[in-house]
């Protein structure tokens, strides 16, 4: 097991990451003192993990309630969020009741909203399930539901006290669902670490095998690159944007063509392309970089084409997005492959461009 810090001065907290972690009791009792805890997952988490942590957790004398939500981007909502504070309050759930989020990015967020507005705040676990969550949305804090109108409008950052990645609870994960957590992956080579860009190049065909080395050294470097960036600038008013490469137009994909049609992780694949498109047209980097990285996606089975919502459409939705300064759309791009810069001086016609370019047609 390997344990990085994401280091928030007296908020810092452990990312442990490993095999077998849910049966670990000493990484998850000192968490737990007072002994009662409400575990939320979903419809498909539960019948694989949720016995194997009760029991762990019951063993030690741990009261666990659990919440079971309906499984989906199109439940990560008002109403779903709902189903939690009804759990919460009809058990009686006190300020010392930690919340453990058990599941992907979508329970995790959801979760970890709920523990950050239950009794304006209670104490908040993150069990990671899936790649995604385990290499990106468990770490940081962001926590949030979706709005018909937009994706993560509301929410809170809300740090947790401990992330606990079970790297096999990987061993069940569809493949289609391995490959998206793939995308958040490349992104930290490609934002900030030109070196584990190439070592994702080298070692792809291991990562989709989940070879469990090569999985291990992905998580650990890409919490590593998340922990760093969080601990500098944990609300966003600098580096972390850089974390939302291919989101601007990802976002618009996911909310356009409906939650749940476009996986995430697959949305930020074509969305990258179209920030690397973007980035080329500028003259900011070459276009045997941008093939380079789509060689990369395509070799990981991601999307690089965008879906044909049209450049109305996007435009319209990427107003929504939450790097919007002064009415302005600020893009994630990429100077060159390690490094990102944030802008909003991009001319319309580039943009353009690249929605015609990078997009499917009718
Ligand atoms: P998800 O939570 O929908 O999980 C994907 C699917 O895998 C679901 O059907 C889930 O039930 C299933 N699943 C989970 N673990 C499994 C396992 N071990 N075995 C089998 N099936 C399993 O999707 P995701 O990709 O984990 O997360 C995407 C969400 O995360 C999006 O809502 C996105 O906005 C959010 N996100 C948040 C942050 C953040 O910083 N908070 C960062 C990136 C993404
Ligand atoms: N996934 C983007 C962030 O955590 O900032």
């Amino acid at each position: 097991m390997q344990t990085l810090t994401v280091g928030l001065a007296d908020r810092s907290y452990p990312i442990h990451i490993g095999s077998g972690l849910l049966s670990r009791a000493d990484l998850l009792l000192p968490h737990v003192p007072h002994k009662k805890t409400m575990v939320v997952t979903n419809t498909t988490v539960a019948p694989l993990y949720l016995e194997t942590l009760r029991r762990m957790l019951q063993s030690h004398g741990v009261d666990v309630i659990s919440t079971i939500l309906p499984d989906g981007e199109k439940y990560k909502n008002i109403e779903t969020l709902t189903l939690i504070y009804d759990a919460l309050l009809s058990n009686r759930c006190e300020r010392s009741t930690p919340l453990i989020a058990l599941g992907g990015g979508v329970v995790g967020d959801m979760t970890g909203y709920a523990a950050a507005t239950y009794l304006r705040g209670v104490p908040f676990i993150q069990i990671p399930t899936t790649l995604l969550a385990q290499v990106d949305s468990s770490v940081g804090g962001k926590t949030g539901i979706n709005h018909p109108l937009g994706k993560n409008m509301i929410g809170a950052f809300y740090q947790p006290q401990v992330v606990l990645a079970d790297i096999a609870t990987l061993n069940t994960l569809p493949d289609q669902e391995l490959r998206a957590g793939i995308a958040e992956v490349i992104k930290y080579g490609l934002i900030r670490d030109q070196s584990f860009f190439e070592w994702l190049e080298m070692n792809m065909e291991r990562l989709l095998a989940r070879d469990a080395e090569v999985l291990q050294y992905a998580i650990a470097r890409s919490c590593q690159n998340k922990a760093e960036v969080v601990a500098a600038d944990e609300r966003e008013s600098g580096e972390r944007a850089l974390l939302n490469l291919g989101h601007t137009f990802g976002h618009a994909i996911e909310t356009g063509m409906g939650y749940g049609a476009w996986l995430h992780g697959e949305a930020v694949a074509a969305g990258t392309i179209m920030a690397l498109d973007l980035s080329c047209r500028l003259g900011w980097i070459r276009e045997q970089d941008v093939t380079r990285v789509r060689h990369l996606f395509d070799k990981a089975g991601l999307p690089v084409i965008a879906p044909a919502l049209g450049a109305e459409k996007y435009q319209q939705l990427m107003g929504l997005d939450k790097k919007v300064m002064g009415g302005k759309i600020r893009f994630v791009l990429l100077k060159a492959i390690g490094r990102a810069v944030v802008s909003g001086d991009v001319p319309a016609d580039l943009l353009q461009q690249t929605l015609a370019a990078c997009s499917a047609h009718d």
